[in-house]
């Protein structure tokens, strides 16, 4: 065989595998339970509506539903996705909507149009892994911010802004996930949201709000989102029916101004002409009956019992200690746990594994090769009794972890 490294494009070559699908296959043993993955719980699918829905649609359209669609999208989609979004109070006609094989494809496809290779972007410490590996692949040169209880941090965020502008580097966004995001389950405050619009209208530069979560919230009030507060037309907002239907469909929707769609449909024809017509007609026939709410209902009430049976196996089991924290996300599928800073969550990985118990490691989500003492939890996939169960097992690692590799003094003082 030819020598594949040297005819690899240089994108390709800078591809590499992903830490967490290479932890996650310790993680395939009946008897672990995992908070690894991000799925949703399958309960939540509605199969018997989809099964309804594929047979109305192949015995109404079959030659069209089993046919090569439009690149933006079938028109139906596009006007149901449109109608749905107004209806909860968002500007947004057919041409700001552009469908993708779910939002995986938005990422990737935002990535193809803005980044050329060292190009800087500005990412969330943590952020969303699958976001930067679409960037990494296109060369980009990601730039962390830290966040909080409330997502980013707008005051850390300007500086690094101003530093960019002073360095004349032509940035080319900023990457947020704003609502219960992924991988650490807080939401960015309406205070923020407000301050991060100006400073892409102040800086000039764009925002990519990745929101597959929005709908899913379990307590407390929605913020505007992004979208709806910028009039410039500098949000791009990525969205998807995997978490709110199912993510075997793959189909998601990107909302932008006209020219970026434009921009965006091109870029899709050359990487898959359209997204499969007959997932599209599923969706688009789930919003055309007003299916979407009650089920989200449906979802919302699974996923708050799973969440608060996780937040009490946390304050039952774990150990008390000043650096032993967690988020208590309002919505979404994941929380986010900071262990104290000695322990290093990669190395008690394996352990909590031979404990029958996997986490995603923290620093897997840093662009920036942080985060080695926290770790990502998902609550959405494990039953309410799998829960429990882990984390009174992750606990139990964690103590010996906390006692074991706590500094001496001797350590402590020259660790100062
Ligand atoms: C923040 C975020 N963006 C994008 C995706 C990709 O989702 P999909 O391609 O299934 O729409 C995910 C999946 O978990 C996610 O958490």
């Amino acid at each position: 065989m030819i020598d594949l490294v040297k005819n690899f494009s240089i994108s390709a070559r800078r591809m590499k595998k992903s830490v967490i699908r290479e932890l996650l296959k310790l993680t395939h043993r009946p008897d672990i339970i995992s908070f690894a993955g991000g799925l949703p719980d399958p309960a939540t699918f509605p199969e018997a509506e989809i099964k309804d829905i594929v047979d109305d649609v192949l015995t109404r359209h079959p030659h069209t539903s089993l046919q090569y669609g439009p690149t933006e999208g079938i028109p139906a989609l596009r006007q149901e996705i449109a109608r749905w979004m107004t209806r909860s109070g968002a500007k947004v006609e057919v041409e700001n909507i552009l469908v993708t094989t779910a939002s995986q494809q938005g990422l990737d496809l935002v990535a193809k149009i803005f980044i050329d290779p060292s190009d800087p972007v500005i990412v969330e410490l943590p952020s969303y892994v699958g976001g930067l590996q679409a960037f990494s692949a296109y060369g980009a040169r990601m730039i962390g911010v830290p966040t909080d209880d409330d997502g980013i941090i707008v005051d850390l965020l300007e500086k690094k802004l101003e530093m960019l502008q002073h360095e004349m580097e032509h940035y080319k966004f900023i990457y947020l996930v704003p609502d219960f995001q992924n991988p650490a389950g807080v939401t960015l405050s309406p205070e923020r949201r407000q301050k991060v619009i100006e400073m892409g209208d102040k800086y000039n530069v764009l925002i990519i709000e990745d929101t597959p979560y929005r709908e899913l919230r379990y307590s407390g009030e929605d913020p505007p989102s992004l979208y709806g507060l910028c009039d410039s037309g500098n949000v791009i907002s990525l969205h998807t029916f995997s978490k709110i239907l199912t993510p075997g469909l793959r189909v998601g929707w990107v909302v932008a101004h006209p020219d970026i769609i434009h921009k965006l449909t091109v870029a899709k024809q050359a990487t898959d002409l359209c997204t499969a017509s007959l997932p599209q007609d599923i969706a688009a026939e789930f919003l055309r009956r007003d299916l979407m709410e009650d089920h989200i209902e449906k979802i919302k009430e699974i996923y708050l019992k799973k969440r608060d049976c996780m937040l009490n196996a946390l304050d039952e089991f774990m150990p008390k200690h000043p650096q032993l924290r967690w988020t208590r996300p309002d919505g979404g599928l994941f929380l986010w746990l900071t262990v104290p800073e000695w322990v290093d969550c990669e190395e008690m990985f394996f352990d909590a594994v031979e404990h029958n118990v996997a986490y995603v490691v923290g620093n897997a989500f840093h662009c920036d090769g942080g985060g080695a003492n926290t770790m990502r939890l998902n609550f959405s996939y494990p039953s309410e009794e799998q829960i429990r169960e882990g984390i009174k097992r992750l606990a139990g690692v964690l103590k010996a972890h906390i006692k074991n590799k706590q500094p001496t003094e001797d350590e402590v003082d020259y660790i100062v």
